[in-house]
């Protein structure tokens, strides 16, 4: 594996069996995620992306194919257990709805400081009530807040405090599934933000997840368009935008709103016809990183 690959996905499938039939949610992906670098999974409502992204977490018994993390075979289950502590603190995972994700009963300052505990980061009360301090201020979460309950903050405080949790660990992969999707769109803003500016300065490597393609082109580097369960379209971001070449990703493109009124008056959303879609396809490297499937 490259020196500067924190997360090499090879070959994933994950299959459920469906009144015997089944469902291939994500059928042969590969991608790998460099070192500080920020890939956006992008794709339509039931495309696969949560699946990878709990294959990845460990959190489903995948049906084939490997997963490395920093070298390590973490699809192997006993590879898995043996690294499970650096896992743990360098592998995070923030959820569209923190509303749900953050423990009720607990404390805002308790929910940042768990991941502290569990990992033994920090060796004193007092060094552990400054770090959360520090993660509130730098998430944007006022002061206050520390004793308050998750349902007394609203829904875009509650996805700070999921943040400031994520990041506690100076984690090394960071994987945030629609993390604004149940937002306000002013406040979907806002957490793009901070997310971009959290990882300029932490260097942190982030796989962000969307179904729109808006938002990808704000914040990643570099973009894997999902399609029934297989990458359709990787490329860097940019290069992405300036040249879409599977007809999915051209559709999706089109579809992205821009500022301009008479532009927007005139356009024409692409449509993608499916029946377009070859099961038996593979990507393939048609420019330099520019990889499409067909
Ligand atoms: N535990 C499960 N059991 C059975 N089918 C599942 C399971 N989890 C996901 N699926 C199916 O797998 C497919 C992919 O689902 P997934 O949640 O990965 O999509 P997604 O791209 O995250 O969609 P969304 O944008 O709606 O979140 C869907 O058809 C879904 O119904
Ligand atoms: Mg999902």
């Amino acid at each position: 594996m490259e020196e500067n690959v924190i997360l090499s996905v090879k070959n994933l499938k994950q299959y459920f069996e469906f009144k015997s039939a089944y469902v291939k949610a994500v059928n042969g992906v590969s991608f790998d995620v460099k070192k500080g670098e920020i890939l956006a999974l992008a794709g339509e409502s039931g495309c696969g992306k949560s699946t990878t992204a709990k294959c990845i977490m460990g959190l489903n018994r995948i049906t084939s194919g490997e997963i490395y993390f920093k070298g390590n075979k973490i699809s192997d289950r006993n590879v898995y257990r043996a690294h499970s502590k650096d896992i743990h603190k360098n592998l995070q995972i923030v959820f569209q709805d923190s509303a749900s994700a953050l423990n009720p009963k607990m404390r805002i300052k308790d929910i940042i400081a768990e991941p502290l505990r569990a990992n033994n980061i920090c060796t004193s009360q007092a060094a552990l009530d400054k770090r959360v301090e520090s993660l509130m201020e730098q998430t944007g979460l006022d002061l206050i807040y520390k004793d308050r309950y998750p349902y007394e903050l609203s829904g875009g405080q509650r996805q700070r405090a999921a943040i400031a949790r994520s990041i506690s660990t100076s984690p090394d992969l960071i994987i945030a599934d629609e993390p604004i999707a149940s937002l306000d769109v002013s406040i979907q803003a806002q957490i793009v933000n901070l997310f971009k500016r959290l990882q300029r300065e932490h260097g942190f490597s982030f796989i962000f997840i969307a179904h729109d393609l808006s938002v990808v082109k704000y914040i990643s580097d570099r973009t894997a368009v999902m399609l029934k369960g297989r990458i359709v379209e990787m490329a860097p971001t940019t290069e992405l935008f300036k040249n879409p070449l599977h007809g999915y990703t051209k559709a999706l493109i089109s579809a992205v709103p821009l500022p301009d009124p008479i532009y927007e008056r005139n356009k024409k959303i692409l449509e993608y016809d499916f029946s377009e879609f070859n099961e038996n396809g593979r990507l393939t490297e048609v420019l330099p990183e520019h990889f499409v499937y067909k």
